[in-house]
């Protein structure tokens, strides 16, 4: 795997980490979206989230072209959990993407962004009784039941006829971390199709006074790249579901990408594909069919900045590199154990010459981001980038150890600007209540 180059992130050939068009310099500079990331820290400060909406562009336009090029009634939609940044929120509703929100908050993000209501679909395997009545009172296209509580309590709160799709659980384990995994029986996502709970739940449906089945939905997982998954899913839930009729069916997100140089993701367009070819043969007539990617648009198209701060070299152990953030920007490392690649952003066309450790600056033993990655010459003050954390790397931030979190920046032909600004101290303690 090359550490000192930078290969970007094709939507055709899936491969590689850095967002489209990134590119090293002269200098030997990493630029993203037409932006020298040196110059990008010195400006905005760092730990700090790049962004190219160009690269979110571009995969958006290759799941709708694939789609177009097929012919079907579809829609896909934005699955916000990845990356609950307003700003792209809307780069999505400009393409032309409809949206998955599972909450409250996400909700409040994609109208604030401008989404058509009809055009936002709601999920949670626990929404409240102020979510449901929030989704009401905007409008939304559908919701996403997922218990037999909620299709009661959704009907009684509705105010007027509303489509729901019903979750199911296929029972197919996907072939990713456990953690994220949900379309097996054992879930505490949706309703398993072996069993009878989907029969109940579409008879309750059907039962409801307000509620409209329209179809069917189910995701299998996160980071999966295996894509007989897929289709042996949507075997699954086309026996159970043809006979229903349904006039939508969502096959949920979970294409992977390339989080190292070496990773070799499937693209856009054979996911695509083999799900819309899947479908085919399952139902006849097609459903208007909807996906729901989330890390397959954004997870490319960021990196994140850090600022190194030391360099401790354990003679015959490891040399650890710290840099100005860690798990609270990113904790998939430490959640999933999540690989990532780094280099030092200003020196990426050289070698990479020492073995390191890149650690973050948590109290914690366990907040490492890179493991074993080679840098060249890192020290003090330089700029060091990790490709690939654009998708639930903001998403899952915190304020652990009271770090305020980074700012957003969307870097697009040339010019840098921050979407989000970076928490303050004060932000800290703003929500503090004088009980004095
Ligand atoms: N639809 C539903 C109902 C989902 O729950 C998810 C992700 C998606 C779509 C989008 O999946 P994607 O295309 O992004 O794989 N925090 C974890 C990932 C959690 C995924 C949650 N659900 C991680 O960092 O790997």
């Amino acid at each position: 795997m090359s550490r000192t180059s930078v290969t970007t992130g094709d939507p055709v050939t899936g491969s590689s980490a850095y967002p489209l068009g990134s590119s090293v310099g002269p200098d030997g500079h990493v630029i993203v979206g037409g932006c020298d990331l040196v110059a990008v820290a010195r400006e905005f400060g760092t730990p700090a989230y790049v962004y190219a909406p160009a690269d979110i562009r571009s995969r958006a336009r290759a799941y709708l072209g694939a789609l177009r090029a097929r012919g079907i009634d579809s829609e896909v939609l934005f699955a916000s959990k990845a990356a609950p940044l307003t700003a792209i929120y809307r780069v999505c509703r400009e393409e032309g993407l409809s949206v998955d929100v599972a909450s409250g908050g996400e909700l409040h993000m994609a109208l604030a962004a401008g989404f058509e209501p009809a055009r936002i679909y709601m999920h949670g395997n626990n929404k409240s009784a102020a979510e449901l009545r929030m989704a009401f009172a905007a409008g939304i296209g559908c919701i996403v039941v997922d218990s037999l509580d909620e299709i009661e309590s959704a009907d009684w709160l509705a105010d007027r006829e509303q489509d729901v799709l019903i979750r199911l659980t296929p029972g197919v384990a996907a072939p990713t971390h456990a953690f994220v995994r949900t379309g097996e029986i054992d879930s505490k996502f949706g309703f398993a199709i072996d069993g009878g709970q989907a029969d109940e739940a579409v008879a309750a449906v059907g039962r409801s006074r307000n509620l409209r089945l329209a179809g069917f939905h189910a995701h299998l997982g996160s980071q999966i790249y295996e894509l007989d998954t897929y289709v042996r899913a949507i075997e699954v839930l086309a026996a159970f579901c043809a006979p229903h009729e349904p006039r939508v069916m969502n096959v949920g997100g979970g294409l992977g990408i390339a989080y190292t140089s070496g990773d070799r993701p499937p693209s856009i367009a054979e996911y695509v594909d083999l799900k819309v070819d899947a479908l085919t043969r399952c139902f006849d007539p097609l459903p208007r069919i909807l996906l729901e990617p989330g890390r397959s648009l954004v997870g490319n198209a960021g990196v994140t900045l850090y600022t190194i701060g030391t360099v401790k070299e354990i003679p015959g152990v490891r040399t650890y590199v710290a840099v100005d953030g860690g798990m609270s920007d990113n904790l998939r490392p430490m959640l999933y154990g999540s690989e990532y690649e780094a280099l030092i952003a200003s020196r990426a066309d050289r070698p990479a010459s020492v073995t390191t450790t890149v650690a973050g600056k948590h109290c914690e033993s366990g907040d490492i981001l890179v493991r074993d990655v080679g840098l060249a010459e890192p020290r003090p003050g330089d700029i060091l980038v990790t490709p690939a954390t654009g998708a639930y790397g903001y998403a899952m931030a915190s304020n652990y150890n009271g770090i305020p979190r980074p700012p957003v920046v969307f870097c697009d032909r040339g010019r840098a600007t921050a979407v989000v600004r970076r928490e303050t101290y004060a932000d800290l303690t703003a929500r503090d209540v004088d009980d004095g």
